[in-house]
């Protein structure tokens, strides 16, 4: 089947072409005429639907940009296909929180039939999707959303992460931090299980290490524009450094304010590598310089496969890839497995196959599922520096 000539800019902003994509592949398969099967079923080298649900509106709409590119780019890469399928991919608008992305999400499976969803930015969101996922037996691969239960105590085998669980992301730096500052550090995050359970994997760790909590602070979730008077209360302490929680438009003016406030040369800051990723990284420019932070990737990882990557990301849509990107990027290459492995491309199938897929030649470095459906993977200690000019997050070294 030979590519189609499908400009991915042009998928930014709908559905639509990729319903004509989908379209034109079949014709050119000789199969004219035949329509996507309605059931979320059928036979191996049939159409398949693809729910995607990211935040199309709210604080997290740049991730949920990212990831449709990175879901995307997969595809194109492969022929418009996922399991030997030509895939239709119908996205749904996760919004801010589950009062949105709930409603979104039971769309894509009852109204649109999608086979599988994947998507979900956050972590209240995959909370509140979880049982019904569970209930109707279709695979959902959580492709951000890091709420610890969803892949520990409410674990499902109809839910799946290819991105990380908050508590896993928040310790690796927690000993690294204890060892690094002398004197007590203060802790702050948005106020909802994102921010609490990144808080509490970094704590454990931290104080372990022999690390003291200066003070701790949740500043109300999509609605904090103003951080001075937290910055003060920071201020107040005698705080030797800060560890925080913060992504999208929340962390651009977390970051922004911290430095315009003077604490950037007093205090160094540390945090979840959401902190400064990708458009809020450009969009904090030099007020983010020296922030270190863990995440389970860079786009400055200097690896074969991720130069690679990252060229072709750069090349369809003209800026660095991002960890959103990459996450959604896996996801499809985990449906791409799956699938393969689901004859009759039932959710059913789907998510049995889901437990075999094994390791993915991932960006980020090769990585698995575990026993809780969460993938298991290495962290890195990042570094804001300036590289010709542009902000990057260097990578410093291997987190354990
Ligand atoms: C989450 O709510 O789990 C979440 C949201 C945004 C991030 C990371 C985690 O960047």
């Amino acid at each position: 089947m030979p590519v189609l000539p499908v400009d991915p800019r042009r998928l930014r902003s709908g559905t639509t072409v990729l319903a004509l994509a989908a379209a034109a592949a079949l014709a050119l398969s000789g199969c004219a005429g035949s329509s996507l099967d309605q059931s979320g079923g059928g036979q191996a080298g049939d159409a398949v639907k693809i729910g995607l649900l990211v935040p199309l509106s709210g604080v997290y709409a740049p991730l949920g940009e990212d990831m449709r590119n990175g879901f995307q780019l997969y595809l194109d890469q492969h022929g418009g296909k996922l399991g030997g399928r030509t895939t239709e991919v119908v996205t749904g608008d996760e919004g801010e929180g589950p009062q949105t992305g709930v409603p979104a999400a039971q769309k894509l499976v009852t109204q649109d039939q999608a086979t599988a969803v994947v998507g979900v930015v956050n972590s209240a969101t995959a909370l509140g999707l979880r049982d019904f996922f569970h209930e109707s037996k279709k695979p959902l691969l959580v492709a951000n959303a890091g709420a610890d239960d969803i892949t520990a105590a409410r674990k499902s085998e109809y839910v799946w992460r290819t991105s990380f669980s908050n508590g896993k992301v928040g310790a690796p730096l927690g000993a690294a931090v204890a060892k690094e500052v002398e004197g007590g550090v203060y802790l702050i995050a948005a106020d909802y299980a994102a921010g609490r359970e990144m808080v509490a994997g970094f704590r454990r760790t931290f104080e372990a290490a022999g690390g003291k909590v200066a003070g701790e602070e949740y500043t109300p979730f999509g609605k904090t524009q103003d951080f001075q008077p937290f910055l003060s209360a920071i201020r107040g302490t005698d705080a030797k450094a800060v560890y925080a929680f913060y992504a999208g438009a929340e962390a651009v003016s977390f970051v922004k304010q911290y430095r315009q406030f003077g604490l950037a040369d007093s205090t160094p800051l540390y945090g979840a590598g959401f902190l400064t990723e990708g458009g809020v990284l450009d969009a904090q420019g030099d007020a983010a310089a020296g922030v270190k932070t863990a995440l389970h990737y860079s786009s400055e990882l200097d690896t074969p496969r991720n130069k690679e990557f990252v060229d072709a990301y750069r090349k369809a849509y003209d800026e660095a890839p991002t960890v959103y990107a990459v996450q959604a990027y896996d996801s499809a290459a985990v449906l791409d497995k799956a699938l393969a492995d689901a004859p009759g491309g039932t959710g059913e199938e789907v998510a049995k196959a889901l437990a075999g897929v094994g390791p993915i030649d991932s960006p980020r470095g090769r990585w698995s599922f575990d026993a809780d459906h969460d993938a298991q993977q290495k962290y890195y200690l990042r570094e804001v520096r300036d590289s010709g000019g542009t902000m990057v997050n260097a990578v410093v070294s291997e987190l354990s």
